[in-house]
């Protein structure tokens, strides 16, 4: 039935689900009716196959449809597992914990786990009060923790944040790398906790290297707790098992999700210290003092720990590292020849292209018009060609931001790498040339955003 109905996608999306969301992916051209997938590679309706540079938002650090992890799945499908009596002890989510408790750093040892991102960051708030009695929470400008209330209500995205007024009260923004704000927060406040994702998904900004042990320097010093976000920078992403290895930093708690389950099922996690948790879970009465339906289930448990397996066995950490830093070298050489790359952040398989006001003044004429009727609009000029001239799916990182954002799988090769360093290497140059089809693209889709409002 699906595949005889496969061609309506858009329509029934048009008409059941977001009409708006449609007319994006028909604009940019990121319409293409995919039909399958494996590894970092998806493939089209007309058979093309398409480099995924996206991955899921950074949910395949595996690659897609993983054998071992699919087999796992079917294996557990087979064995009618006994999956959330509720009322027991599962013991598929024991040891999917116990390797976790591993797996994270420091003595982190306790877990709650969860169905989304967002699921976790609310745990880690809820966390954060009771254990400390106290209800302010520090955030970061521009921060992304999920979209549901209480997570937004510390998301630093104005876009996000609108229409949604009045938010959770006592959360208070401070702008990221800066540890002078956060002490300031920290004195004028009653501060739970400080959140914050290592490295911010939007707009792929890393700290300097002081600020992530400071930020731990100042928790403890004001007794407030640190959550750490690994939602997207987790298990791999950034070439090391969580981000916050990098700079040695044990957070108080630790919210995972994404990659968790090889994208097979939606799973979470939100893992602390014992101390902590036992600080919300204090007595029988309390045992399900936060509690949810589907956390545990037995499935996204199984594939939780198949996907750990694969991460390990496959190295993809370390692949994680070397491919990053391969790309982001050839990224850097292209930064070196062409004048609106300015900037190449990152690290792992997290990197940011920053692109900035051109010196020529023909292209800083079209660069200043464009910006001022979208201020959207720019990194289309990029990512377009990429899925249309060189089928690599790619996003931009964030409103109003000139910054391209690249997610492959842990599993991409050098020659994935070299095959986007050389798309990249041609897209730049016919985004540099001017009169050009690059310019006359994006400056008709402002033309229609100013008039379609
Ligand atoms: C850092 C971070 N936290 C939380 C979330 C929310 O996760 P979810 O979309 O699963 O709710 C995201 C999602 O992109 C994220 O990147």
């Amino acid at each position: 039935m699906v595949n005889g109905r496969r061609g309506e996608a858009y329509d029934l999306h048009r008409r059941y689900l977001n009409p708006q969301f449609v007319r994006v992916l028909e604009v940019i051209g990121f319409n293409r009716n995919y039909s399958s997938a494996k590894g970092a590679r998806l493939i089209d309706e007309k058979g093309r196959e398409v480099l995924d540079f996206l991955a899921g938002f950074g949910v395949f650090n595996i690659g897609r449809n993983h054998p071992l992890v699919a087999q796992v799945v079917r294996e557990m499908l087979d064995a009618d597992p006994p999956s959330m009596i509720q009322m027991d002890a599962g013991a598929i989510s024991g040891l999917l914990a116990e390797a976790l408790a591993e797996l994270t750093p420091g003595d982190l040892d306790a877990v709650f786990f969860t169905n989304s991102g967002a699921e976790g960051v609310e745990g880690a708030l809820k966390f954060a009060r009771q254990a400390t009695g106290r209800s302010g929470v520090v955030y970061c400008e521009r921060a992304f923790h999920g979209l549901t209330l209480g997570a937004l209500s510390v998301n630093g995205n104005e876009e996000f944040r609108a229409r949604n007024e009045p938010l959770l009260p006592g959360c208070i923004p401070v702008p990221f790398n800066d540890l002078e704000a956060l002490e300031k927060a920290f004195t004028e406040n009653d501060v739970a906790a400080f959140i914050v994702e290592c490295i911010q998904g939007k707009g792929v900004f890393v700290p300097d290297d002081d600020y992530l042990p400071g930020v731990r320097a100042l928790c403890d010093q004001y007794g407030a707790l640190l959550i750490a976000d690994e939602v997207q920078t987790g298990l791999g992403r950034t070439g090391r098992m969580f981000a916050v290895n990098h700079w040695d930093v044990v957070p108080d708690i630790l919210v995972i999700s994404k990659a968790l389950s090889g994208g097979f099922i939606p799973v979470g996690a939100v893992v602390t210290r014992r101390e902590i948790h036992a600080r919300i879970f204090d007595c029988m009465d309390r045992c399900f003092a936060h509690s949810n339906t589907f956390g545990q289930n037995d499935l996204a448990m199984a594939a939780g720990l198949a996907t750990l397996h694969v991460i390990l066995q496959e190295k993809l950490v370390e692949n994680s590292a070397r491919m990053g830093e391969y790309l982001m070298q050839g990224l850097e050489a292209l930064a070196g020849r062409y004048d609106m790359l300015t900037q190449i952040r990152g690290k792992g398989l997290m990197i940011g292209l920053q692109f900035g006001e051109p010196t020529s003044f023909t292209l800083r004429n079209r660069w200043n018009l464009l910006h001022r009727m979208n201020a959207d609009l720019f990194c289309q000029i990029i990512t377009m060609p990429l899925m249309q001239r060189h089928h690599i799916l790619t996003q931009v990182a964030g409103h109003g931001l000139d910054t391209v954002k690249i997610l492959p799988p842990l599993v991409i090769q050098k020659t994935d790498a070299d095959y986007f360093l050389e798309a990249m290497d041609s897209v730049l140059k016919k985004a540099h040339r001017f009169p050009g089809s690059a310019w006359t693209t994006v400056m008709n889709m402002g033309l229609r955003t100013l008039k379609s409002g």
